[in-house]
């Protein structure tokens, strides 16, 4: 629930030209509330430009009365062309390849030391070519017959999570995708323009909504490998320690938590153990320093 302080509800309606401090304060208090993005000043004509757009398309005047709109609106739609506007949901297949590669060796290892049940989650997947490169990961590269496995894909973003349900990509998006991977896994559309992912990746991934900065993660499972890439640097330092925490309670002993390559596990090394950059190793009490 938004509330409005008595000085900016109180304020005067602005012209839609016009975010001032005390407005650009309630957004970043929101953000921060809702969704855990912090918003640094340095964001203020940003913020402005981009709930321009959605004031006009609702006929509203002011960046006050939007604020209303979001605190009337208990469904959550609103709040996710706010949260779409404002942080980005760029993404691409097979984005930081190492980590691929990274999995498909553990993977690989687990599966010859006879392990028959995997589990991964794609933390923040946008539009899904995160969970998608990893289902053409394990069965393009890895030897999972009789492998039993799943992929969790989660966004706060009913709009990007539209996007990755229904799988159909612009070719240009796929120009990341090897082309016997795209022949094999992808159906092509209206003679090459697009390309829809086909069942058999389908199958792997779930896709739902989740709020990563909900306590605790309303999340049932004990996952092999987390992947939570390229979201944790919208957060503060108390945010990414909790999440981080977070996670260790859903990794299975023996797991890997991968995370954006601008991103660092700094103040909570006593849970993971760095193997290379961005990746994780969950370590449990006993091996805790
Ligand atoms: C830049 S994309 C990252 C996509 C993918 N993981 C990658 O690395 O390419 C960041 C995603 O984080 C999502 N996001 C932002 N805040 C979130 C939150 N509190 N909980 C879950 N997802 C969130 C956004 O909707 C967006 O789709």
């Amino acid at each position: 629930m938004v509330t409005l302080n008595r000085t900016t509800a109180a304020a005067p309606p602005l012209g839609m030209t016009e975010l001032d401090d005390r407005t650009f304060a309630e957004y970043q208090r929101l953000m921060y509330e809702r969704v855990g993005i912090v918003l640094n000043d340095n964001k203020k004509a940003l913020v402005q430009s981009r709930v321009r757009k959605r004031l006009r398309a609702l006929g509203l005047d002011c960046y006050v009365d939007y604020l209303r709109e979001l605190d009337k609106d208990k469904s959550g739609r609103e709040m996710v062309h706010l949260i779409d506007a404002i942080s980005t949901n760029v993404t691409h297949f097979f984005r930081e390849e190492d980590h691929f590669k990274f999995i498909k060796r553990i993977v690989d290892e687990w599966v010859a030391a006879g392990r028959r049940k995997l589990r991964f989650w794609s933390a923040a997947c946008s539009t899904g070519e995160e969970p998608y490169s990893l289902a053409m990961t394990l069965l393009s590269q890895c030897d999972m017959a009789g492998v039993d496995v799943k992929i969790l894909a989660t966004d706060i973003s009913t709009r990007v999570l539209g996007i990755a349900d229904k799988g159909n990509y612009r070719a240009e998006l796929l120009r990341t995708v090897p082309t016997p991977l795209r022949h094999r896994y992808f159906t092509k559309e209206d003679g090459g323009v697009s390309y829809t992912v086909g069942k058999e990746l389908r199958d792997l991934v779930k896709f739902h909504r989740l709020n990563l900065i909900k306590r605790p993660l309303p999340v049932q499972a004990q996952f092999d490998f987390i992947l939570c890439r390229n979201v944790m640097i919208y957060f503060d330092r108390p945010t990414r320690h909790q999440l981080a925490l977070e996670f260790h309670r859903l990794l299975a002993p023996d797991s890997y938590l991968v995370t954006g390559h601008a991103e660092t596990l700094i103040g909570i090394r006593d849970e993971y153990e760095y193997v290379q950059p961005s990746v994780h190793r969950r370590l449990d009490k006993r091996e805790k320093r």
